[in-house]
């Protein structure tokens, strides 16, 4: 054991293992390292001997890791989600864990996966869980943490994970690593909470990077426009409302060459996209609790549809496109049209990820503060972007909002670029080019904005085969009706 022992463990030393320790010995915590790869414990012993910090204790065993920390003590886990956590877990119980000792799950768990370990942990640790975004760079210089557990442990966690967290200033905008400002960091809840609100934020994440996927091919497609030109475009709008990570990147990746041909190096890149699950995870809850994230699903459905490359060719040769040339408009009025489009759909998929949240929140018995949410998604996460400041004030200003669409501001903005959003879905449909994102989220706004809808025809088809009953809009909801359909002459009966 070493004279002082370490603040935190860190089990788990591979891509985002290694660079949270990294990030916790450059705010000046002390950690013990430990791997089961042994030369993953060494790389991590080098790059933190590299960064002048003594503070890295590289260890062998996990006995070793519990023998040099402070106690109680906090040992993070940065394993694949999965069995690997409950193996690590009980592994450290048999090495002498106690009671008192944290263990915190970093890994991208399953949020029912976390409120199971919550109970089955009790009684034997403390089981704390932190969710973390913002991908191998955002761990080593500023991530996005959504933590929940209880909130003991909240207390001795919260001072690491706001000093490593990414940081905003007053006016939200990221501050350079190891600045001190507004942490990215927060405590949301019991068990499941943090992981929980991370799946929605990869659910949001998916339709965000579909949605500019979306706009990408209309440009290319329909505009003949070439990768670089497209990635100028994206530039110029993250100047503006559409800021956010996600768009830089896009912006960067288009005006990328690839260093083999010279082409774009965006069309050397097969188009089969991969998923790990999170976004269909978002998708089956909102099926789930009943709260519609429409977008979102059809990211996911996009992604599938991606890989059916062979069915796609064999499809294009033979399901032709019948249109006529009705889309005689300027290039820089479509552009613009786009650009309306993509903001209102992305306000559309964070309403529906928010709402989403405030729907399982109830059912969980939750307390989420989605001000705050919307506040830690500022900087360092995947989907950081300037409207989150907007989305943050909204949840201030009306902690109950039922749906963002609804606060003042976003009211107003998706009064003034509705049409705009409304042409760009029409002439991707009249152009045969699929839009299922920035569609579906324009059903989905139509759909809120819809006071009287066809469900009362629904209610009455299933009536009619299934004897399902009906309720009447002018009988009190909790009575149920039924006509004798099959019967003549036919009559309503009270069920
Ligand atoms: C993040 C990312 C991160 C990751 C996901 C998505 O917040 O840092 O969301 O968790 O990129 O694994 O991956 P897939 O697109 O492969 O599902």
């Amino acid at each position: 054991m070493t004279s002082t022992p370490c603040n935190i463990a860190m089990i788990g030393l591979g891509v985002m293992g290694r660079n949270l320790a990294l990030n916790l010995l450059e705010h000046g915590f002390s950690v013990a390292g430990y791997d089961l790869q042994a030369d993953l414990t060494t790389q991590a012993g080098a790059e933190a001997a590299a960064l002048g910090k003594a503070a890295f204790v590289a260890c062998d065993s996990l006995a070793q890791v519990l023998a040099n920390l402070q106690t109680p003590r906090v040992i993070a886990l940065s394993v694949p989600a999965g069995p690997a956590v409950d193996t690590v877990i009980s592994a450290l119980l048999d090495a002498g864990l106690a009671l008192q000792d944290t263990v915190i799950d970093t890994g991208n768990s399953l949020w029912t996966d976390t409120i199971a370990r919550d109970k089955a942990y009790q009684g034997k640790l403390q089981f704390f869980s932190t969710a973390v975004s913002g991908g191998e760079l955002g761990a080593r210089h500023g991530p996005s943490l959504m933590a929940s557990g209880s909130a003991d442990a909240w207390r001795q966690v919260g001072p690491m994970w706001k000093a490593i967290a990414a940081q905003v200033d007053v006016a939200g905008m990221p501050l350079p690593p190891l600045s001190q400002g507004e942490a990215c960091a927060a405590y949301l809840g019991p068990d499941g909470a943090g992981h929980y609100v991370k799946m929605v934020h990869n659910g949001i994440e998916y339709a965000d990077m579909q949605l500019i996927c979306e706009v990408y091919q209309f440009l290319r497609q329909q505009l003949k426009m070439t990768a670089p030109e497209i990635g100028q475009i994206f530039a110029l709008w993250n100047q503006g409302v559409l800021n956010s990570y996600l768009m830089e990147i896009s912006a960067d990746i288009l005006q990328q060459a690839d260093p083999q041909t010279g082409r774009p190096l965006v069309e050397m890149i097969l188009d089969k996209a991969g998923q790990k699950g999170t976004g269909l995870w978002t998708a089956v809850n909102s099926l789930e609790v009943g709260s519609p994230a429409p977008t979102i699903a059809q990211a996911v459905f996009a992604r599938a549809m991606s890989g059916m490359k062979p069915q796609r060719l064999q499809a294009e040769k033979t399901l032709m496109l019948v249109t006529d040339d009705s889309l005689q408009m300027s290039q820089d009025d479509i552009i613009a049209q786009l650009h309306d489009a993509l903001y209102c759909a992305k306000l559309c998929t964070y309403a529906q990820g928010f709402a989403l949240m405030k729907a399982t929140a109830s059912e969980q018995s939750w307390a989420l503060d989605y001000a705050e949410i919307a506040r830690i998604w500022r900087a360092g996460c995947i989907i950081r972007a300037i409207f989150l400041q907007d989305i943050s004030r909204a949840f201030e200003q009306q902690p109950d909002l039922d749906n963002l669409l609804l606060a003042d501001h976003f009211r107003r903005t998706l009064t003034e670029r509705q049409l705009n959003w409304r042409k760009a879905v029409a002439n991707a449909s009249l152009t045969g080019i699929a839009m299922p994102g920035l569609s579906s989220a324009l059903h989905y706004f139509d759909g809120l904005r819809t006071g009287e809808s066809s469900a009362s025809l629904l209610q009455a088809q299933r009536d009619y085969f299934g004897a399902h009953s009906y309720a009447r809009t002018d009988q009190p909801e909790a009575s149920k009706f039924h006509l004798t359909w099959s019967q003549s002459p036919r009559h309503q009966v009270q069920v």
